[in-house]
């Protein structure tokens, strides 16, 4: 009988560690992502090449994964052993030399980004890959459905034991000549509901949790802005540099939307529009020139022979702000761009190649901390870290190969939140 309960017990345990894998497991994938985000998708795309290959089915393509993550730590130490692969794909991407990620990624980092390409391929109708990739990649990759079918499997074992129990307590009582207990419908029970309850209790609460910190949250936000101005126009096809029209993120916090007099620098000049055809995110097509025309009336220009400003008609552009973080949190361009040498790219993807600006990064505060932790500062020879005497020797007598953001204290939480 006892022997009985501690069995149950014992499942019920092993249930809720599955559950807890469970979890753990989807974790994992969004940490997978977080770092996909902020170390490779600024050079990779999972379904289509960018400037290094689409990463979709790589693993088919490698011997092993210890191989890839190798590549990962450090693709210059794999060319020079010769890898035939890879020199051959070092050559196809114009021998464009990837970032070191040793000291940055763990093994463990780069195998969570491989499980994040490998649900994100299977999402996707696989392309042209080698036949059979498909069919031997969808099985086996996400463990999401054989957690559930094994978490189902236990419960209903506990939920028999338990019956087995409750109907061998009956005969015992019985044999002893005691009156039989009367059954209690499992329904009735308190231990069933009160465990029920609970369950239910932690679900609604994840369940609530997870999508109330989303709130105000918007990813992919891409709205349609008042003059169809293409970065792709500026920045990408007439290389224009970020900085010129966002001066501001190299000395302060905010980076700012240039006035309108930056714009009419070269529109004064420039009054028609003769790139490539420009497209909304509908596939409608757009008038350039027209676009062009409405930046006249705001900047309240009359272009032509005898051109005239007339500042009464002058109105600031009402361009719609896209990426924005709470008021409780801190967050300095400067401090990113100059002293950090972070790209802009990094955290708002390739904005050179959109006509329309589309919020890249989830702007979560994982996805600050994430990057935090994986980044290395630009510590050597950088007055501003003189202090941190210990990891100078450290870096010096090879204890230590890199000093992360997280250790010079970027994951405090007083650093981000007033
Ligand atoms: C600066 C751009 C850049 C970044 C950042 C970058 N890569 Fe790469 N990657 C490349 C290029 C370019 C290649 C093609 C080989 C070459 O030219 O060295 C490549 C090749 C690869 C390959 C081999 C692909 C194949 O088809 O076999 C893998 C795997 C890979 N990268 C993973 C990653 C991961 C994971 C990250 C992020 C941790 C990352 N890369 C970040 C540029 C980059
Ligand atoms: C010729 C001027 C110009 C250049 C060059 C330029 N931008 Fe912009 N940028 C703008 C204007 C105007 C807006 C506001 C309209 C919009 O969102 O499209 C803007 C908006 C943005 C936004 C979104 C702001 C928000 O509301 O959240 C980001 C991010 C951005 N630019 C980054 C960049 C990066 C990165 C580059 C370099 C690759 C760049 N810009 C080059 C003029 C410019
Ligand atoms: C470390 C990540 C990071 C880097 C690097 C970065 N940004 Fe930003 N950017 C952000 C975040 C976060 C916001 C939202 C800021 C806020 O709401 O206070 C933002 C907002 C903006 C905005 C609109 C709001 C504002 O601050 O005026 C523009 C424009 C912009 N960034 C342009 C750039 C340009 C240009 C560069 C490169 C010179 C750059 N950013 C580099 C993270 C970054
Ligand atoms: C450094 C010079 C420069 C600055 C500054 C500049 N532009 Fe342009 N703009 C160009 C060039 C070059 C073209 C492309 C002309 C062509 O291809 O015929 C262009 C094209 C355009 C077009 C038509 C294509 C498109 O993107 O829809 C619009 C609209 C436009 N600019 C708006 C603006 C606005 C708004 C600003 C200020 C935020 C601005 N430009 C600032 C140089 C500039
Ligand atoms: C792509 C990587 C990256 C992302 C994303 C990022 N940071 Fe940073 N952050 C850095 C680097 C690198 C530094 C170190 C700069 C330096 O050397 O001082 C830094 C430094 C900081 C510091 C100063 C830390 C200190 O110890 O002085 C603050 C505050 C900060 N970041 C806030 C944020 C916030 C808030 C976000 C998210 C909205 C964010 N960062 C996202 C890379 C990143
Ligand atoms: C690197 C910067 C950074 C650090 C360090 C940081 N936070 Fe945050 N935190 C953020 C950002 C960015 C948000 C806004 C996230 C959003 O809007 O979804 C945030 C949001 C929050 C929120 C609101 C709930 C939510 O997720 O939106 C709480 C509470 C919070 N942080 C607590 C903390 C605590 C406690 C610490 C210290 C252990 C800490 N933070 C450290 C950047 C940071």
């Amino acid at each position: 009988m006892i022997q009985l309960n501690r069995i149950t017990a014992k499942f019920g345990f092993i249930v809720s560690i599955v559950f807890l894998l469970f979890f753990a497991n989807s974790v994992r994938a969004q940490d997978g992502k977080a770092l996909f985000q902020t170390n490779c998708a600024s050079c990779h795309r999972i379904d289509k090449d960018a400037t290094g290959p689409a990463l979709e089915h790589v693993e088919d393509r490698w011997p092993s994964r210890d191989k890839i993550i190798a590549w990962v730590h450090n693709s210059a130490a794999v060319l020079a052993s010769g890898d035939k692969y890879a020199n051959d794909l070092f050559n196809r991407f114009g021998k464009t030399q990837m970032t070191k990620f040793q000291g940055i990624l763990s093994d463990k980092d780069v195998d969570a980004i491989l499980d994040y390409i490998k649900t994100e391929q299977d999402k996707q109708p696989a392309t042209a890959t080698a036949a059979g990739a498909t069919t031997t990649q969808a099985s086996g990759s996400d463990n999401t459905l054989l957690y559930a079918v094994l978490t189902g499997i236990l419960l209903i074992a506990v939920f028999i034991l338990w019956q087995v129990n409750t109907n061998l307590k009956k005969v015992a009582a019985k044999k002893e000549g005691q009156p039989a207990i009367a059954a209690i419908p499992w329904y009735r029970n308190k231990k069933v509901i009160t465990i029920i309850a609970i369950a239910i209790f932690i679900y609604i609460g994840f369940w609530l949790s997870s999508n109330a910190i989303g709130i105000g949250r918007q990813q992919n936000y891409e709205p349609r802005q008042p003059i169809f101005y293409s970065h792709k126009v500026h920045a990408g096809i007439n290389q224009i540099s970020c900085l010129y029209c966002h001066t501001n993120a190299q000395y302060s916090r905010h980076a700012t939307v240039p006035p309108i007099n930056v714009c009419m620098n070269c529109h004064l000049a420039i009054n028609s529009y003769s790139g490539p055809q420009l497209k909304d995110a509908e596939g409608n097509d757009i008038d350039g020139t027209a676009e062009i025309q409405k930046l006249y009336k705001y900047a309240g220009f009359t272009p032509g022979p005898g051109a005239t400003f007339d500042a009464s008609k002058a109105k600031p552009i009402p361009w719609i702000r896209i990426h924005e973080l709470p008021d409780h949190v801190y967050f300095n361009h400067s401090q990113h761009v100059m002293v950090g040498k972070v790209q802009c790219q990094t955290c708002h993807g390739e904005i050179n190649k959109m006509d329309e600006v589309k919020q890249f990064a989830p702007l979560s505060m994982n996805w600050c901390i994430n990057c935090h932790r994986t980044t290395a500062v630009q510590f050597k020879d950088n007055g501003f870290y003189s202090i941190y005497t210990k990891y100078h020797e450290g870096l010096k007598n090879g204890t230590i190969d890199s000093v992360t953001v997280q250790m010079i204290g970027g994951t405090d939480c007083q650093k981000c939140h007033y």
